[in-house]
């Protein structure tokens, strides 16, 4: 009598069933399937073998290892989840934000990784080349009384010059005596009130920060804008200082081919006061639109401080002078990255923010 080709056939099962189990890996196991369930398996061999026997034998033995070979793909695929899923939990955990505590979405796509803004790093690099020149940085309130913002600065209630200053009210107290700031001159008066309280006369300062005027935007203006405040109270201080000063900083900042010139200004805390204009840098002083055909910009204000602004304060203007000018900070980015139109700076579109990272 033949031994029949399915002898052996429970022991090739289960030597089949315990590779599947072994395999520790999706990769394992799919690279496997041929010898386990596929044509280069024992079960396709066997079934190639059928053709041998006795037709009366071969449904019998036909049906026998058909129930075997689903025994054994059934045990495939629950291995094969099994480690698919595995799969999926590495992933996942690789993929996950772990802040703390608190686990935040699977994230699969790459981060962006963000950058300060132009206005952020321009202040930032004026705040540098002040810090070189010898300057300490401060800040100071955004809202304000309408003494600092004003009445200190020696703009009393009701002046006509507080025209020069489209002013935001603040809903608090006496109507029209709390402000945002519309310049940043208000910082001037809190720093020389705390030197004079303190006694740590003489002042080197810049004072960087975000000011309010009730303007509509356009290409040169914001409403919400900076400027940058420079003071200096020291012993002998003359107005050539101050022209030096001006004229260290447009080269240290803007390059060596953009100068600065002071005309002739009026503000109510400073005598004499200017404005002070630099190298048109679109043109580098040929003349073009920008400028009006001129070769310069206006970048801001300066001048001798008042003998009213340090009486305000309580400094003895026959012991101490000094100077002080403003000007804005996002007009230096407009003009240092040539930027046509200043809306830009707030519209956050990435494809503009990109540029300047
Ligand atoms: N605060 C003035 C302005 O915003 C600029 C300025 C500052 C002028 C300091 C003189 C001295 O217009």
């Amino acid at each position: 009598m033949t031994t029949s080709p399915l002898a052996e056939l429970s022991t090739h099962v289960s030597t089949l069933k315990s590779r599947i189990v072994q395999a520790a890996t999706l990769a394992e196991l799919l690279a496997d399937e041929p010898f386990i369930v596929g044509k280069r398996s024992i079960l396709s061999t066997l079934q190639k073998s059928l053709g041998a026997l006795a037709p009366e034998d071969r449904k019998a033995a036909g049906a026998e290892l058909q129930e075997a070979r689903r025994g054994v793909e059934e045990t495939f695929a629950l291995r094969r989840a099994e480690l698919e899923n595995a799969a999926r939990a590495i992933a996942l955990e690789a993929d996950r934000l772990d802040l703390g505590d608190v686990v935040v979405a699977h994230v699969t796509a790459p981060l962006a990784v963000g950058h300060p803004g132009i206005v952020a790093a321009t202040q930032r690099q004026l705040e540098d080349v002040f810090v070189a020149m010898g300057f300490t940085v401060s800040d100071g309130p955004e809202v304000e009384s309408d003494w600092y913002n004003f009445e200190a600065l020696n703009i009393p209630p009701a002046h006509p010059a507080r025209g020069m200053w489209d002013t935001f009210y603040v809903d608090l107290g006496e109507p029209e005596t709390v402000v945002l700031r519309t310049h940043t001159s208000p910082t001037q008066i809190h720093l020389m009130e705390e030197a004079v309280a303190a006694g740590t006369l003489p002042i080197h300062g810049v004072m960087p920060g975000r000011c309010f005027r009730r303007d509509t935007p356009d290409a040169r203006h914001l409403a919400t804008f900076h400027q940058i405040e420079g003071l200096v109270v020291d012993r002998g201080i003359t107005f050539a200082d101050l022209a030096g000063v001006i004229e260290t900083f447009t080269h240290a900042y803007f390059g060596a081919d953009i100068s600065s010139r002071l005309r002739p200004a009026f503000f109510p805390f400073t005598e004499p006061s200017a404005e002070f204009e630099i190298t048109c840098t679109i043109c580098r002083g040929e003349g073009c639109r920008t400028c009006s055909q001129t070769g310069w910009i206006e970048l801001g204000g300066c001048g001798m401080l008042d003998p009213a602004v340090l009486e305000a304060v309580g400094v003895h203007g026959d012991e101490w002078s000094g100077f002080a000018f403003g000007f804005g900070i996002d007009r230096c980015a407009q003009m240092r990255h040539q930027i046509a139109d200043m809306r830009a700076l707030i519209d956050n579109d990435v494809r503009f923010l990109r540029q300047f990272s």
